[in-house]
C-alpha cells in the first residue's frame, strides 16, 4: 500500500465523498447539492450513474492510496437500491458513513447496519413540523424523526443532526441543542449556510452569534477545539454541577464554519466524487472536475493523483480577503490572458 498523497499544502488525503445520486426526494431551499448546484427531483436513475461496480473498483482504487474513510452522498444517497450491496462491498479498512435525509432509514437502517455502514449524518434542521416542511418541502417529519430513531436503535451512532444556520433555523437552535444534550447517540453539527453555492445571501446569519450563545450559557458547556471544528459538550438536564460533561450525562455539538474559520479548508482531507465518476477536489470549485473515462483502475490512480495535486484550500487561499473584506479570487490563481482573450 501506498500512503496517503499530500497535496501542495501537506493537506494528506485520507477520506473520500462519494455522491451516489444527484436525485432528492426533498427540495431543501438552502440545498448546494455538494457544490454541483440543485438536485433533480426522485425519478427514475438516468444512465449518468456511476454502477455499484464502479462506485466499488474507485474505492479499492484509492484505499491503496491510504484513503481510510468513505462518506456516501448524494442528493440522497437511500434512492440507490443498491446502496446495501454497494456497502457490503466496501473495502473493511474503510470507516463507512453516509448523509442522508432520513426519509428512508425506518425501513432501512437495521439491514445498512447489517451491511457494514458505521454511521449515519441525518439533516434535520428544526423541532418542528411547520419549519422543517418549509425548509425541505416535504411534510416527512415523522418519519425523519422515526428515521433517527432507527438508526439510534440500530447503533449507527454517533448520529449526528445537521441543522444549517440560516434565517429560517435561527429560532430552532437552542431547541436542537436541548435535544442532543438530553438524547443518547445524538451529535448536532450546527452548520455555516453557504450562501455563494445556493445564492440568498439574505439568508446568512453570522455563526459566531452561536459561538457567543455558547458562551453566554458557558456554566452548561465544554469547550473543546479541534483542528477544523468547534466542539461544545452540552450538559443534558440531569448532569451534576461541574461535573465532566461527556456522552453519559449530555451531548456534543459541533459548530462546522468553513467560511469563518481559517483552520477549516486548511485542514481539509477529502475528496468528492461525483454521481457520474468525476474527481472533485473542492465542494466549492466545480473547474477543478477530472473525469475518470470508463474508471479502469488505472485511469483512477492518474486521475485521483491529478486531483490531489491540484488541491487548494478554498477559503484563505483560492479565496482571499479584499480591503473591504469581501471574499475575492486570489490573483495568483486567476489564469493568465491567452493570445485569443
Ligand atoms: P463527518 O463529521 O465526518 O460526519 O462529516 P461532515 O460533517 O463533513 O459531513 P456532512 O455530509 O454531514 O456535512 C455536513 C456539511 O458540512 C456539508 O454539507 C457542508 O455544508 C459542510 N462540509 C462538509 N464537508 C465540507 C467540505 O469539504 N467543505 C466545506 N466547505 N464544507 C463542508
Ligand atoms: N450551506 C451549508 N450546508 C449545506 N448543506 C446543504 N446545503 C448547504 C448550504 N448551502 C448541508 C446539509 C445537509 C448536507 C448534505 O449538506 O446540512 O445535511
Ligand atoms: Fe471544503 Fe475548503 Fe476543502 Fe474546499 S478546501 S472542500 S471548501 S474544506
Amino acid at each position: 500500500m501506498n500512503g496517503p498523497l499530500a497535496d501542495g499544502f501537506g493537506r494528506e488525503v485520507t477520506g473520500v465523498r462519494v455522491s451516489l445520486t444527484d436525485r432528492c426526494n426533498f427540495d431543501c431551499v438552502y440545498c448546494h447539492n455538494e457544490g454541483l448546484g440543485d438536485t433533480r427531483g426522485p425519478m427514475e436513475p438516468d444512465d449518468n450513474e456511476m454502477t455499484a461496480d464502479d462506485v466499488v473498483r474507485f474505492l479499492e482504487v484509492v484505499e491503496e492510496f491510504g484513503v481510510e474513510k468513505v462518506k456516501f452522498t448524494g442528493g440522497e444517497p437511500m434512492l440507490r437500491q443498491d446502496l446495501e450491496a454497494i456497502i457490503r462491498r466496501t473495502p473493511d479498512s474503510m470507516e463507512t458513513s453516509m448523509t442522508t435525509n432520513g426519509t428512508f432509514l425506518p425501513g432501512r437502517a437495521e439491514d445498512l447496519r447489517e451491511a457494514g455502514l458505521d454511521r449515519v449524518n441525518v439533516s434535520q434542521d428544526a423541532i418542528d413540523p411547520e419549519a422543517f416542511a418549509a425548509i425541505t418541502k416535504s411534510g416527512a417529519y415523522e418519519q425523519v424523526l422515526e428515521g433517527v430513531e432507527a438508526a439510534v436503535a440500530t447503533g449507527l451512532t454517533p448520529v449526528k443532526l445537521n441543522m444549517v444556520v440560516f434565517k429560517h433555523t435561527a429560532g430552532y437552535v437552542e431547541g436542537m441543542v436541548e435535544h442532543a444534550a438530553n438524547n443518547d447517540g445524538l451529535q448536532l453539527q450546527l452548520i455555516e449556510y453557504m450562501p455563494e453555492l445556493t445564492g440568498h445571501p439574505e439568508w446568512n446569519i453570522d455563526i459566531q452569534r452561536v459561538h457567543d450563545w455558547l458562551a453566554d450559557i458557558s456554566a452548561r458547556v465544554e469547550h473543546r477545539e479541534m483542528h477544523d471544528r468547534t466542539r461544545y459538550w452540552i450538559a443534558g438536564d440531569d448532569a451534576a454541577p461541574g461535573a465532566r460533561i461527556d456522552a453519559s450525562n449530555g451531548g456534543m455539538v459541533e459548530i462546522v464554519d468553513p467560511v469563518e474559520n481559517p483552520t477549516f479548508c486548511a485542514n481539509c482531507h477529502r475528496v468528492r466524487v461525483t454521481h457520474e465518476g468525476y474527481l472533485k477536489g473542492c465542494l466549492n470549485r466545480n473547474d477543478d472536475l477530472r473525469s475518470m473515462g470508463e474508471m479502469s483502475r488505472d485511469a483512477i490512480r492518474e486521475t485521483f493523483r491529478e486531483t490531489v495535486a491540484n488541491r487548494v484550500p478554498f477559503y484563505g487561499e483560492y479565496m482571499v480577503r479584499d480591503d473591504n473584506d469581501e471574499w475575492v479570487v486570489n490573483d495568483a490563481y486567476v489564469s493568465p490572458p491567452t493570445a485569443a482573450d
